[in-house]
């Protein structure tokens, strides 16, 4: 297919095909600016709710101007011309809408986990654009890593939302959609979009879309990943989140803040975008965080549980979680005896190469294991140091 012209643009290839239609690549005739361009397909066109969901993009989209939110420059119908001209391509009569091109592709492209500068830049930005659409009314309802598009930071903003399709301009009070309508993407869907409740669709619902993004930015790994759309639901309406387990470099109360957004009912998650950025802004990265010396540390031998897989990881820590709590209450018994547990010498004293660490031991160099307050290191080849932290 060779290049074609579109109203004032050069249509130069296809760039990505859609649920409703395509992506293509094209370029401002004369002012040379590369642009994206997203044409409804004749098959769309022919279902109602596509051509609704397009003109409600367009609608969306010409009232937010944010250097988070995509710019849109242009929309338009495809001529008879034009779609003579494109060889098939094209189909006549097509709406189409023209936007900043943007050449680094979406979140779906990098490799999660995400170091947690990245992390805390990606999600601080996705909140200030969503804060300027919420604040005039419209909720996204179908944020995903696909529809964060990447951009250059020195344009204003690290990512651009897209896909405003199925935004939702909530201070109307009603929609174009009858109750019990389910629509979005389901690993992302809050339970109120399972359950079609659209009265309850606002700015929490896109915080519990957040929630989802934030947990796969920081484990790769989604929430809920069941297969089928009932068990899914399901899952997103009743079950507890699974625990969150970040890189050593996260704050160790990400976790809370992103279980915050997760919540199940609207009112207990962050009231507003604002609230939630406030919020992510106090958390203090590990590795900065004041070095903590533990309170106490095992030494588990490496034929023991070092070598286990996070089943046993797991068992170590509820006996590190006992153990504590034993200790707490005033005994001394250290272990889980029979599991090859071993005082480290020097009775509950912390070991040597556990206060050896560059820059002391603190949790940013061990590794979490999946409770607050406990880290696992190696132990020179000889099995792992776990250790109990005091908070704060
Ligand atoms: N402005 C753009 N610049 C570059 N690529 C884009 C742009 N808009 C969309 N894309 C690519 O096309 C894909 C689909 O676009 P999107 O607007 O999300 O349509 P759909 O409704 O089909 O999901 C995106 O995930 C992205 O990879
Ligand atoms: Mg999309």
């Amino acid at each position: 297919m060779s290049a074609f012209r579109l109203g004032s643009f050069e249509i130069l290839h296809k760039a990505a095909s859609g649920g409703m239609g395509d992506i293509w690549r094209g370029v401002h005739a004369v002012q040379d600016v590369p642009v994206a361009i997203k044409v409804l397909r004749q098959s769309g066109m022919r279902q109602h709710d596509f051509a609704l969901v397009f003109r409600r993009e367009v609608q969306a989209v010409a009232q937010l101007d944010h250097p988070g939110i995509i710019t849109l420059f242009d929309i338009g119908e495809v001529s008879d011309a034009t779609a003579a001209a494109s060889g098939g391509a094209l189909d006549a009569h097509s709406p189409y809408l023209v936007m900043e091109y943007l050449e680094r592709g979406s979140l779906e492209s990098l490799t999660y986990p995400l170091p947690w500068a990245r992390t805390r830049e990606i999600l601080m930005a996705v909140l200030d654009g969503l804060a300027h659409a919420h604040a005039r009314g419209i909720t996204h309802r179908d944020l995903k890593p696909a529809n964060i598009l990447l951009a250059d930071p020195s344009t204003g903003s690290p990512i651009r939302l897209t896909d405003f399709g199925i935004a939702f301009p909530y201070r109307e009070g009603r929609s174009t959609e009858a109750e019990g309508t389910v629509s979005g993407t389901p690993t992302y869907m809050a339970p109120e979009q399972f359950m079609g409740a659209w009265r309850d669709f606002g700015p929490r619902t896109d915080l519990y879309a957040l929630g989802c993004i934030a947990f796969e930015l920081a484990s790769g790994r989604i929430p809920f990943r069941q297969l089928d759309l009932v068990h899914l639901g399901m899952a997103h309406l009743e079950e507890p989140p699974p625990a969150l387990q970040c890189p050593p470099d996260y704050p160790a109360d990400f976790a809370a803040w992103v279980m915050r957004l997760l919540e199940k009912a609207p009112a207990d998650r962050y009231r507003c975008c604002a609230d939630a950025a406030g919020a992510l802004t106090q958390l203090v990265p590990s590795a900065s965080a004041p070095s903590r010396s533990p309170v106490v540390s095992w030494v588990l031998p490496a034929d023991g549980a070092a070598g286990r897989s996070n089943g046993g990881m797991r068992r170590v820590v509820d006996d590190v979680r006992t153990c504590g709590r034993a200790q707490q209450a005033g005994t001394r018994r250290v272990g889980g005896a029979g599991r090859g547990w071993q005082e480290p010498p020097g009775g509950v004293a912390v070991p040597a190469h556990a206060r050896a660490g560059p820059g002391g031991t603190s949790l940013g160099q061990a590794r979490p294991v999946g409770w607050r307050g406990v880290g696992a290191e190696p132990h020179g080849g000889r099995g792992l140091v776990v250790s109990r932290y005091r908070r704060g």
